[in-house]
């Protein structure tokens, strides 16, 4: 399906026109839909109900593993700083390939957890029999109930985000990052120390859709850095901490939908060999927030930039030093540290689906891929 017009042409028609822009769209409404019925925002409490028979086991535990594919692996990667600091546990996050190709222990005393959309991604599920064997906790986190994945783990928690048709996911990696945040919010409900922090991070929740939504109405300005784009060969992303994972995700939809080469880049790790790549020609985007990393990426920032590289920055809309920096900039919300990954990746969604429409391609079923990948 090859789409004509710009984004808000297609959704003033009130059509929009590929499942991807449709779910990218619904994205306001998905989040909600994860966390309906089970956030009380008055009293602030978390209630889980697959998981609320096995808390005190997982308070317990001694490590935290994620396991998953491709974007259900981001969503791991996005949500481990929050369930480190919550849980106060380890966390260890795993590509279900990478963990089966070794001889990986296991402990009893660890909760393994298996994220997938689809809840039958055949990596997945051999992680989740091999775990199984050794005797550790399994809780599935799946947007499809009576798949494999819930049907086989311990439990479970569907992050109800809706059908998502298009092979690129979007809606389902961030409700499945909402999903692991309020599992986070759900174990450390007892600490009295982390109260004030919860309390954040809920109000983070509660504002979330709103949020989105405003990062949604940057689509014309994003449709036009495309065009800018869409005849390049290559981009590099680059964030580090909270949005290691937003440059990840949004290199992995370059690839997929656009052919691009595409990298996401860790910024703490551009003097140990990427920055070689950079020179005023070479497309990067970089993802500078006000958080605990935002010196250091200020610091990437001028490296890329004496470099000759002319990096178009999401930040944050109030962060008058980056904006007056002369960079071209994608300016988003502010939200909680930990949320404002969220807000960092819609942006790059948006982008690989206008650079997609703008090569041309059917940015619904892009070429050698499946939905839901059963083989191994
Ligand atoms: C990318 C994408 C894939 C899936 C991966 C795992 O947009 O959709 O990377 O995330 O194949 O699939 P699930 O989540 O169904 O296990």
């Amino acid at each position: 399906m090859i789409l004509e017009g710009t984004g808000s042409q297609l959704k003033t028609a009130g059509n929009l026109g590929s499942f991807m822009q449709k779910e990218i769209f619904e994205q306001p409404q998905s989040v909600v839909n994860t966390m309906k019925g089970r956030i009380n925002f008055d009293n602030l409490t978390v209630q889980l109900e697959g998981l609320k028979d096995h808390i005190k086991e997982i308070q317990r535990c001694r490590r935290l593993i994620l396991f998953g594919c491709g974007t259900s692996y981001h969503a791991g990667v996005a949500t481990r700083q929050i369930l480190e600091e919550l849980t106060e546990l380890p966390v260890l996050v795993e590509l279900a390939s990478d963990f089966l190709d070794r001889n990986t222990p296991v402990l009893r005393e660890d909760v393994c957890f298996f994220i997938s959309q689809s809840g039958e991604t055949a990596d997945t599920l051999l992680a989740l029999r091999y775990c199984k064997e050794r005797g550790t906790l399994t809780v599935g986190i799946t947007n499809t109930a009576g798949s494999s994945i819930t049907q086989e783990t311990d439990c479970c928690v569907d992050i109800n985000a809706g059908p998502e048709i298009g092979v690129a996911s979007t809606k389902a990696y961030t409700s499945q990052f909402v999903a692991l945040v309020m599992f986070a919010l759900m174990v450390c409900v007892d600490r009295k120390s982390m109260q004030e922090r919860r309390k954040q991070i809920m109000h983070g929740l509660k504002m979330l859709p709103d949020h989105i939504k405003e990062v949604l109405s940057l689509d014309d300005e994003i449709q036009k850095l495309a065009v800018e784009l869409y005849q390049q060969k290559s981009v590099l992303i680059m964030g580090r901490g909270y949005h290691y994972a937003s440059c990840l995700e949004g290199a992995l939809k370059f690839k997929e939908i656009t052919y691009m080469h595409s990298e996401g880049i860790l910024a703490g790790e551009l003097k140990h060999g990427p920055l070689a790549l950079v020179d005023k020609l070479m497309p990067v985007i970089m993802i500078i927030m006000r958080d605990h990393a935002y010196t250091k990426c200020q610091n990437a920032l001028q490296q890329v930039v004496a470099r000759q590289g002319r990096p178009v920055v999401i930040c944050d809309k109030e962060d008058t030093e980056t904006i007056n920096v002369g960079q071209r900039t994608i300016r988003v919300p502010h939200t909680v540290d930990c949320l404002q990954g969220i807000l960092s990746v819609i942006p790059l969604q948006l982008l690989a689906f206008h650079l997609a429409v703008l090569r041309g391609y059917d940015v619904d079923c892009p070429r050698n891929l499946v939905k839901s990948v059963t083989l191994e």
